[in-house]
């Protein structure tokens, strides 16, 4: 036995070495890389920063705060601040800063007089009033996935629009290799793409921050209002990428009649029901996986 270890022991220390010598210590980094990849993709709950709920508060980090009170468990302060944010989104007074790089959208970053920024979208004109940026955010509340900065309605000057808590300090995810594609991102953001139906997945549209949690932005390509054919097939491939059991339970006790309270104000019926049509059609190929 000992032998046989001693011999074991010998080849690794011979492929090790060979190892650094003909590929040099550059690969081998990029191999521990590989290994923990899917840990810190999937990672997406670690800590938003070191800094304390109440510190970040202070900070003016507002969405942070919240999301740190979330995760620790203090739902009942989590959501007295949610009020308050809330409140500031809808009410504060604010002055506009500048206008961000827009593609299909018109994104404006707004200053609250409170000191929070914010970035307002106008609602294209064909959207028939869908305020997609809005409902994607309460799914995304809805649930618990914690992807998406607090997003509500907001007219400025009789032109309806979002506004969106702004996340400072993030970098894109397009200088992050592995979110160059939102597929790549935490299961939160696939459950919360997949729900929503998001045809928009570049890494341009995600945040990450320093301390590496994704965040989902630009959710304006989203509730097609029917189910393609090929959606169930495409699902049931990326079924375990999207949904585990803690999100099962989740997505379970998530009435129809809740979605179509907070949603039936931004969305149209259609949209809803194929929002709620996916939802059953991911409950019932999970359930064999979940309910044994
Ligand atoms: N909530 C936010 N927090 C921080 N930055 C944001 C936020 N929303 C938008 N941005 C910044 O503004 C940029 C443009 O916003 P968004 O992607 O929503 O608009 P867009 O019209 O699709 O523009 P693009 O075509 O550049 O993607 C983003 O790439 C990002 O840098
Ligand atoms: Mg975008």
């Amino acid at each position: 036995m000992r032998h046989l270890a001693v011999k074991f022991w010998t080849a690794v220390k011979h492929f090790t070495a060979s190892h650094f010598e003909t590929l040099g210590i550059a690969s081998s980094l990029f191999g521990l890389v590989i290994l923990f990849n899917p840990l810190i993709v999937q990672a997406n709950t670690c800590a938003l920063s070191l800094s304390s709920a109440p510190d970040l508060w202070r900070q003016g980090k507002k969405q942070e705060s919240i999301w740190q009170l979330k995760e620790q468990g203090q739902l009942s302060e989590g959501l007295l601040r949610e009020k308050e944010l809330a409140q500031t989104l809808r009410n504060g007074e604010f002055k506009f800063a500048q206008k961000l790089a827009g593609g299909h959208t018109d994104p404006n970053l707004v200053q609250f007089s409170s000191g929070i920024r914010a970035v307002w979208k106008p609602l294209p004109k064909h959207s028939r009033q869908d305020n997609l940026e809005v409902a994607a955010y309460l799914v995304d509340h809805m649930l618990g996935l914690d992807v998406v900065p607090m997003t509500v309605p907001r007219a400025v000057n009789g032109q309806n629009g979002s506004m969106q808590y702004y996340i400072a300090d993030a970098q894109s995810g397009n200088k992050h290799r592995e979110y160059y594609h939102r597929k790549k991102g935490p299961m939160s953001l696939r459950l919360l793409d997949y729900l929503i139906s998001n045809s928009d997945l570049w890494g341009g549209n995600l945040l990450v921050t320093p301390s590496g949690k994704v965040i989902a932005i630009d959710n304006a390509a989203t509730f097609r209002p029917y189910i393609r054919p090929t959606e169930e097939a495409k699902l049931r491939t990326e079924l375990t990428q999207i949904i585990n059991l803690q999100y099962y339970r989740k997505l379970k006790n998530l009435t129809e009649q809740e979605i179509q309270r907070q949603l039936q104000p931004y969305l149209s019926q259609q949209r809803i029901e194929a929002l709620i049509t996916r939802k059953d059609m991911l409950l019932k190929m999970a359930k064999p996986i979940f309910e044994k």
